[in-house]
């Protein structure tokens, strides 16, 4: 992880950087603000409070340098982000599934990579790796090997020795998926054979694969936390997006294919998103089933 640089010769004093550090890893010295550490984790707080910018973390950047719109130059302040549009745009963000068939921007699909990486990481690891099939060609190729590998799955599944032997060493997962999934897998099978139909990604003409680091602090969350600020990017871009958790599912259990995608060993898969553009519009909000949250109060 980085150093923190700080500029005796701009610094001011004020201590802001030594309150905001999460490491105690700066002391004011002399009235001046000093980096006592060897390292920390780099959660550059101290660079984004300094009101002189005397500070400068090694290694991050902070300008992203997006390529298909221009960023505000001031940073947001809390409350004062218009809360009805940030929520107006989560809640017209749906799963789509049925893209024109347009394709996306390689510059759309890096720009949403970089906003992916805005999401907060444990310990601010950032394990996160992004791979994108950029059209649609690359897109039925993962396809192709998330259907052979639920054809097999389904082969198996159908075997009842099998699971039954299974079921006797207490892993009942594959009569479970029998019973749930194998119908509807078999059909969207057929249907992507014999019709060309695409249930997986539903057209979708890019993938964005997010991995991360096996040994990450929080792998999963981080992964994931960064893949909802890209849905929610993309739709702001103008783009439909969809998780695609038997995509995911596939390539969790066949290392060919994680191969194949040049997933390093070290890294798992936490979500495939199917993105393009859409060609379906929503006139109203998601619903959602209303949730009453409990009230812990201990004094
Ligand atoms: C982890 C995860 C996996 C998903 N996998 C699929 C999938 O394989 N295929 C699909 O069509 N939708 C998939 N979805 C989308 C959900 O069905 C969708 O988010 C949910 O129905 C709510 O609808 P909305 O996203 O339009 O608000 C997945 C969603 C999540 C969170």
């Amino acid at each position: 992880m980085g150093t923190v640089i700080i500029d005796k010769e701009i610094c001011i004093g004020c201590g802001l950087c030594v309150d905001v550090c999460p490491y105690n890893a700066i002391q004011l010295v002399e009235n001046r603000a000093v980096y006592v550490l060897q390292d920390c984790f780099s959660c550059d707080h101290c660079r984004s409070v300094c009101p002189v910018d005397a500070v400068s973390v090694a290694g991050l950047v902070s300008g992203m340098n997006f390529s298909t719109f221009t960023e505000r130059a001031e940073v947001v302040q809390p409350g004062a982000g218009g809360m009805a549009e940030i929520v107006a745009l989560m809640r017209s963000r749906r799963s789509c599934r049925r893209y024109s068939g347009k394709t996306v921007s390689l510059s759309l699909l890096k720009d949403l990579v970089k906003i992916g990486t805005t999401a907060p990481s444990g310990t601010n690891s950032q394990p996160w790796r992004f791979s994108i099939l950029p059209e649609r060609q690359d897109v039925l190729f993962l396809g192709d090997l998330t259907a052979d590998y639920y054809r097999n799955l389904n082969r198996q599944a159908q075997n009842r020795a099998l699971r039954l032997l299974m079921k006797l060493f207490g892993r009942d997962k594959l009569g479970i998926y029998y019973r749930k999934y194998h119908d509807s897998v078999q059909e969207s099978l057929r249907e992507w054979d014999e019709e060309g139909r695409d249930r997986l990604f539903h057209g979708a003409t890019a993938v964005i694969l997010v991995a991360a680091g096996s040994d990450a602090s929080c792998p999963a969350e981080d992964a994931l936390l960064a893949t909802q600020n890209m849905l929610l990017a993309a739709h702001a871009a103008g783009l439909g997006s969809c998780l695609v958790g038997f995509a995911v599912e596939a390539m969790r259990r066949n290392s060919s294919i994680r191969k194949k995608m040049k997933i390093a060993e070290d890294m798992d898969v936490y979500t495939v998103i199917g993105l393009g553009y859409p060609d379906v519009k929503y006139m109203r909000f998601s619903g959602r089933r209303s949730v009453v949250p409990e009230i812990l109060r201990f004094n």
